[in-house]
């Protein structure tokens, strides 16, 4: 009896080129869906698979690895963060897991220096002007922003993402740059980044650009304490995941306008209801998660997740593992 094909459990259509790769070693059952698969549907989806191939909408916990069985070896997440991916119960249950590092830093720190110029020169709100019909005449004082020029970055978590946003504002605008991180970091062309404690990072900074994880110790980071030590003309800029600011305290601080602005990539929930309060805010520039969304990262990303898959199947160390 010639032996069974690997079976995988892809919770999303992703680019087709290294798809088809995959599909040519393992039976895969590719979800069909625009959205992600309900609970019930990835419950059934991955039961009696070898291999699944993850999006971080999908919840992957102790129940997902129960449902797919004791055959279960890796799990390979379309993304570089893996907070939706319980990694102590797949380190108990053997599982690998692998994600996507490096071929998405560009792309995000691109959106994140986007999101910065938009909220610091009210892109969003100025453009939405013109398309109601209410630019009547060029205004001395109308849609005044805030400069960039040698003004105090601070980067919260100078990891790979944070060092290149760093990278582009030091380079390009003679940023001064602080950053806040768990140990000292010493990054070529970024040797005069001064380490200091989140608290005063938040205080001195006229850009705050968010790079941390979403873990247990961050969720909630960026409370109403903190936003409060921003400054009023401070603008806050978030591409790592929702969580890491309390929501809630955000809308009340824009409101009281401080800090001044913010740009968020990320939110929590995702997708947000676009009845909630950072929607309408007019200093508030929301995009739909979009920091690795470019045509070569996507497929860069299809890749490495693709060879994280057939590295696992096949009882090899992953490309890119993450645990
Ligand atoms: C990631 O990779 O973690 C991004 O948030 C989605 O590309």
């Amino acid at each position: 009896m010639p032996e069974r094909l690997p079976r995988i459990f892809v919770t999303r259509q992703i680019p087709p080129t290294h798809l088809q790769r995959l599909q040519r070693e393992a039976d895969c059952v590719i979800w069909p869906g625009q959205l992600p698969p309900s609970r019930a549907d990835l419950l059934a989806g991955v039961a009696g698979c070898d291999g699944i191939l993850s999006l971080i909408s999908d919840r992957i916990d102790a129940a997902v690895f129960e449902a797919a069985g004791p055959q279960l070896k890796v799990v390979s997440n379309y993304a570089v963060g893996v907070n939706n991916i319980d990694l102590a119960e797949a380190a108990r249950r053997g599982v690998a897991v692998g994600n996507t590092p490096d071929v998405l830093t560009d792309a995000t720190a691109d959106i994140a220096v986007a999101l910065l110029l938009a909220a610091a020169r009210r892109l969003q709100a100025s453009g939405d002007s013109v398309r109601q019909g209410e630019w009547k005449t060029w205004e001395p004082t109308g849609w005044l922003g805030c400069d960039l020029v040698g003004r105090t970055l601070g980067i919260v978590g100078l990891g790979r993402i944070g060092a290149a946003v760093a990278r582009r504002l030091v380079g390009g605008w003679g940023m001064r740059l602080l950053y806040s991180s768990r140990s000292d970091k010493r990054i070529e062309g970024l040797e005069t980044a001064r380490r200091v404690t989140l608290d005063e990072l938040l205080a001195e900074s006229d850009f705050v650009s968010l790079h941390t994880d979403l873990t247990e110790e961050t969720r909630g980071l960026i409370d109403a304490r903190r936003l409060a030590l921003m400054k009023p003309t401070a603008v806050l800029v978030n591409t790592s995941r929702g969580g890491v600011i309390d929501q809630s305290a955000l809308v009340e601080a824009l409101r009281g306008g401080r800090p001044l602005a913010a740009g968020l990539d990320v939110t929590d929930p995702e997708p947000l209801p676009p009845d909630h309060p950072l929607v309408t805010l007019p200093n508030c520039i929301i995009l739909p998660h979009i920091g690795s969304a470019t045509v070569a990262t996507r497929d860069a990303m299809a890749e490495i997740c693709v060879d994280n898959l057939l590295a696992g199947l096949a009882g090899q160390p992953l490309r890119c593992p993450c645990s």
